[in-house]
């Protein structure tokens, strides 16, 4: 193992979760859903959020021990001016077909609400046996749209963060700590 660490980024503030909390949070997650789902008759499907979720889909499902099906969405959401509330529009929809499954979506960050509100709701409409959730990290501090989370890594404080699939303007997604920004003037 290479134990010396690169220099952080100058626009970064300091490291907020490094790798071996992640690899830790991520193990026990991994454990809460082989219990909560070791009984199903039908693989569960994960559906990861891109882009942001591709990097803690890929460090969880590899932990996985009950049948599962891995599978994408992508969408878009628009932020109205002066209101928080964003309004969510898919852009690539599952391959699979959800209808007669249990849905775990899997989401890199809890911000307003809003991405997660919209696809429990619309995963929900498609004849699924149940929809839950595995967010990475929650921001409780910015909640607008109340969301039933099952499975949550780590609350964080109201700071913009990087690193772990998480970016800023595509930058600094694919470090493997989460890191906080340091706010543009
Ligand atoms: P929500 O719909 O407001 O809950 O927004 C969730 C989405 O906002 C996440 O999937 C991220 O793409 C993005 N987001 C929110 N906060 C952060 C952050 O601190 N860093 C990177 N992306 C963020
Ligand atoms: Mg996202």
């Amino acid at each position: 193992m290479n134990t010396v660490k690169p220099p952080l980024s100058d626009d970064l503030a300091r490291v907020l979760i490094d790798e071996d909390s992640i690899s830790k949070r991520v193990s026990e997650l991994a454990d809460e859903i082989n219990a909560k789902y070791r009984n199903i008759e039908e693989p569960l499907i994960l559906v990861g959020v891109l882009k942001g979720s591709f990097i803690f889909m890929a460090d969880l499902v590899r932990r996985l021990t009950i049948p599962h099906v891995v599978d994408f969405i992508a969408i878009s959401s628009y932020g109205k001016k002066g209101t928080e509330r964003g309004e969510v529009r898919l852009l690539m929809d599952t391959r699979e077909n959800l209808a007669g499954h249990h849905v775990l979506i899997v989401e890199d960050i809890l911000d307003s609400g809003s991405t997660l509100s919209y696809l429990i709701r619309t995963f929900g409409a498609r004849g699924t046996k149940s929809v839950e959730t595995a967010v990475f990290l929650d921001k409780p501090a910015r909640h607008v749209i109340p969301v039933d989370i099952q499975f949550r890594g780590f609350e964080i404080p109201d700071v913009w963060v990087v690193g772990y699939g998480l970016d800023y303007k595509e930058r600094h997604r694919t470090l493997p700590y989460i890191a906080e920004m340091i706010p543009e003037k």
